[in-house]
């Protein structure tokens, strides 16, 4: 089990360079099932989650070629089997995007029950409630979801709640069934458009990505034969300007869409940081002082939740008494326990955090409780003085490429420790 040790207070300087998202990958490589042949697939991630997925979909029989670091060349050719019960499946949640890829595929699928970071419950109500709109018949035994239908025909649905997995399950579900699906409440995610310009780049016919409304009109194949470069990754842009902010350095964070970070720019003005946006580049540079801010988690385009707990961390230097409301996931909030280690004075309140500002955090030994919490313990490390140990970094490894490399890249000290045997924390 690998550790971080990161001695804090060295201010962030220079430029770094962002992933392509995690989240749009999840959802592209499973689409790919779902097209004829083999496709090219550019600005991949170089993260865990993706090396399961990889694994998952060669054992069903795809046959994946990295062509370089980041590009990958996919051919489901030989894909022909609609059960994915992999004993890989449970460790991630984007596995979930194999029902609606098989189901579109062989109007068939068979899942292992997905995994992923815990925030509560995480239901599936939404993407079933989909499956059977368009026809098919969903059961739950023994920890697989099981999915089948004569025909997958077109239909209206409308979300309950605003899901980005139910959306893109149902998109994969209803690209080639027969007639018009309107997902109405739909997530407007950028890896949801970018999911549909991948689709459609395949021949799909799928209108309104990015809106509440997506219509989708069924095609009979998509066809292989094309290369998609996947967009970059917003959470991880945003975990970079955080950290920039955090350290009160000067970073340049590169291939990065300015729309997309338009939440967290405007909070960071708020908080009186300077950000200076480019065509694909912002560049943050971090003060003193800055101010309280108030943050309310949403759906996009409101503030993402994925980047609440790095922004916990942040609010703990501001001046003042800062809230964050989590207004996506019911228990969001694990890390703070782990926070407190340091110093951090920070109250939950049901969904609501309140955050005293201006607190000195000290090093100590904590735990990256998830994928986002892990990335905001690092975070906290580099604010604080003294030396912070943060264990339990296979769960930033699941998102973040070389997280540690590029922030010593911009002056971080930090170091990975693979085969300590201690097993305090
Ligand atoms: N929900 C339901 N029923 C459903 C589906 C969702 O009630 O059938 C509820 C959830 O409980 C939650 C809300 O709807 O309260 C939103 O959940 P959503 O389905 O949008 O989340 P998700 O698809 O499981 C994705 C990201 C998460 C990110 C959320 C919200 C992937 C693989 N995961 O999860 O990312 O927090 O959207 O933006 O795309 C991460 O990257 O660290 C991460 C956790």
């Amino acid at each position: 089990m690998g550790k971080l040790i990161i001695r804090g207070q060295k201010r962030l300087k220079g430029e770094v360079t962002v992933s392509g998202a995690k989240n749009a990958a999840v959802a592209i490589l499973p689409a790919t099932i779902l097209s004829e042949g083999s496709c090219i697939i550019e600005n991949v991630p170089d993260i865990l989650d993706i090396t399961i997925l990889k694994n998952i979909l060669t054992n069903l029989g795809a046959k994946i070629e990295n062509l370089n670091s980041s590009t990958i060349k996919v051919d489901v050719s030989n894909v022909s089997s609609y059960v994915a019960t992999d004993s890989q499946i449970s460790k991630l949640r984007a596995s979930y995007y194999l029902m609606g890829a098989l189901l579109g595929k062989f109007k068939r699928a068979v899942v292992t029950f997905p995994g992923g970071c815990d925030f509560g419950v995480r239901p599936i109500d939404q993407h079933i409630k989909g499956f059977e709109a368009l026809g098919a018949k969903v059961d739950i035994e023994h920890g697989k979801v099981i999915i089948a239908a004569n025909r997958l025909v077109g239909a209206p649905i409308y979300l309950d709640v605003v899901s980005v997995g139910a959306t893109i399950n149902i998109m994969l579900a209803a690209v080639k069934a027969e007639g018009i699906t309107t997902i109405e409440n739909a997530a407007k995610e950028p890896h949801i458009v970018d999911l549909a310009n991948f689709l459609n780049a395949m021949g799909a016919d799928i209108k309104g990505a990015g809106t509440d409304v997506i219509k989708i009109r069924g095609v009979k194949e998509l066809k292989g034969g094309h290369t998609y470069m996947i967009i970059p990754d917003q959470i991880e842009a945003g975990t970079f300007m955080i950290a920039a902010v955090a350290t009160r350095g000067d970073v340049l964070v590169k291939n990065i869409i300015p729309k997309h970070m338009e939440s967290l720019t405007a909070k960071l003005q708020e908080m009186n940081v300077k950000v200076e946006e480019f065509d694909d580049s912002i560049r943050v540079t971090g003060r003193d002082k800055i101010q309280k801010v108030n943050i309310k988690t949403l759906p996009y385009p409101g503030f993402p939740t994925d980047l609440q707990p790095p922004s916990t961390v942040l609010l703990c230097r501001a001046e003042g008494t800062s809230t964050i409301t989590e207004g996506v996931w019911d228990n969001r909030f694990q890390y703070i326990d782990e926070l407190k280690r340091m110093g951090a004075n920070i109250k939950v309140e049901g969904r609501m955090a309140v955050i005293e500002g201006a607190v000195r955090l000290s090093g100590a030994p904590i735990r990256a409780t998830d994928l986002r919490a892990g990335a905001a313990m690092v975070i906290a490390g580099m604010m604080a003085h003294g030396e912070t140990t943060v264990s339990n970094i296979e769960c930033i490894d699941r998102g973040y490429e070389k997280l540690e490399e590029k922030l010593r890249n911009l002056g971080a000290d930090i170091r990975r420790v693979t085969n300590e045997k201690s097993k305090n924390r």
